[in-house]
């Protein structure tokens, strides 16, 4: 591979240089003197005289290769560039910077195993449990007034036209909405794959964050997790059906939705009789009773994140 690089360098070189002069010939006549850059000839003359510049300038071009290719990882890990658009009527929904960031906060914890509960996760399940190792960074907030009392969930509030806002680069960048729904509904989010100018999730602010105007019990933040468990291709882990499947392995067949803070063990009744993970962040229980991903939904997450995946655009 190595070689393989030096050579191209080497050879781009030359390349470069017989370019240069045949392009000048085609358009000068032989009694003109030719003009030409000296850098190229200088370099020449270093990397003959000095046969290790060639090596130096190989890994420099190879650090910088690595670096247009994987920009946004940080020591390996995809970092999220989040954009908070904030959609308010009343003075109360526009939630303040600190209740912003306080949801940030949270999405770090649970994505990188660092949430206080999570040393609550049943032995049953303590080979299950993940550090999904993605970042979030709050990169800008957008605020505007309105005049809309609730968005419902037909995307209104991700279009400048219909009086929302438009998301800011939704191929590297996570556009949150807050803005209040309505219909009981906490957020929702777009799945990988949707049309761009809908991508990212919407919250309401009754249900953000951990001060100002959440409220309990979903003032933990946890609707913010589950919804980008979502934009991150996970499914509901009942299947959304009875006894259904959300393509996972390793979390168990659930009966349906459970809410509240179930009681530990609750089993399902599907085939083979499993102890329900209702402690999951993509189950439908309140915030206090979701703690985990598990290694499955790590890697179904991760799978979107790589070259040619469907999030690809996050690496840059
Ligand atoms: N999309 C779900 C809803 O609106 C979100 C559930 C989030 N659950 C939670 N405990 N925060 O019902
Ligand atoms: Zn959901
Ligand atoms: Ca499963």
């Amino acid at each position: 591979m190595k070689k393989i690089i030096l050579s191209a360098v080497a050879c781009m070189m030359l390349f470069s240089c017989q370019n240069e002069s045949s392009d000048a010939s085609s358009l000068s006549t032989n009694a003109i003197t030719q003009r030409k850059c000296a850098s190229q000839d200088v370099l020449e003359a270093q990397l003959a005289a000095d046969p290790t510049l060639a090596l130096r300038m190989n890994q420099i071009e190879q650090s910088i290769q690595k670096t247009m290719l994987t920009g946004r990882l940080v020591n390996g890990k995809i970092e999220i560039p989040v954009v908070v658009n904030v959609l308010y009527k009343t003075a109360e929904e526009n939630i303040s910077d600190a209740q912003i960031q306080s949801q940030i906060d949270v999405l770090n914890a649970d994505f990188n195993a660092g949430n206080s509960d999570y040393n609550d996760v049943p032995a049953l399940f303590s080979g299950d449990k993940a550090n999904v190792g993605i970042s979030f960074v709050l990169e800008t907030i957008n605020r505007k007034s309105t005049k809309k009392t609730s968005w419902g969930t037909r995307d209104a509030m991700k279009s400048t036209k219909k009086g929302g806002l438009d998301p800011t680069s939704p191929s590297n960048k996570l556009n949150m909405w807050v803005c209040t729904i309505g219909g009981g509904i906490l957020g929702y989010a777009q799945f990988p794959g949707g049309k761009s100018a809908t991508d990212g999730v919407v919250i309401d602010p009754n249900y953000f964050g951990l001060s100002g105007t959440a409220n309990a019990p979903y003032n933990l933040g946890r609707t913010a997790t589950h919804e980008v468990g979502h934009w991150m291709n996970l499914r509901h882990i009942w299947g959304d059906a009875t006894c259904g499947d959300d393509l996972v392995s390793d979390t168990p067949t659930h009966n349906t939705a459970n809410y509240g803070v179930p009681v530990y063990p609750h089993y399902s009744t599907c085939p083979g009789t499993p102890v329900e993970m209702t402690m999951n962040y993509m189950d439908y229980t309140d915030d206090p009773g979701m703690y985990l991903f598990s290694n499955g939904q790590k890697s179904r997450m991760d799978a979107i994140f790589v070259s040619g995946g469907s999030r690809s655009g996050f690496r840059i």
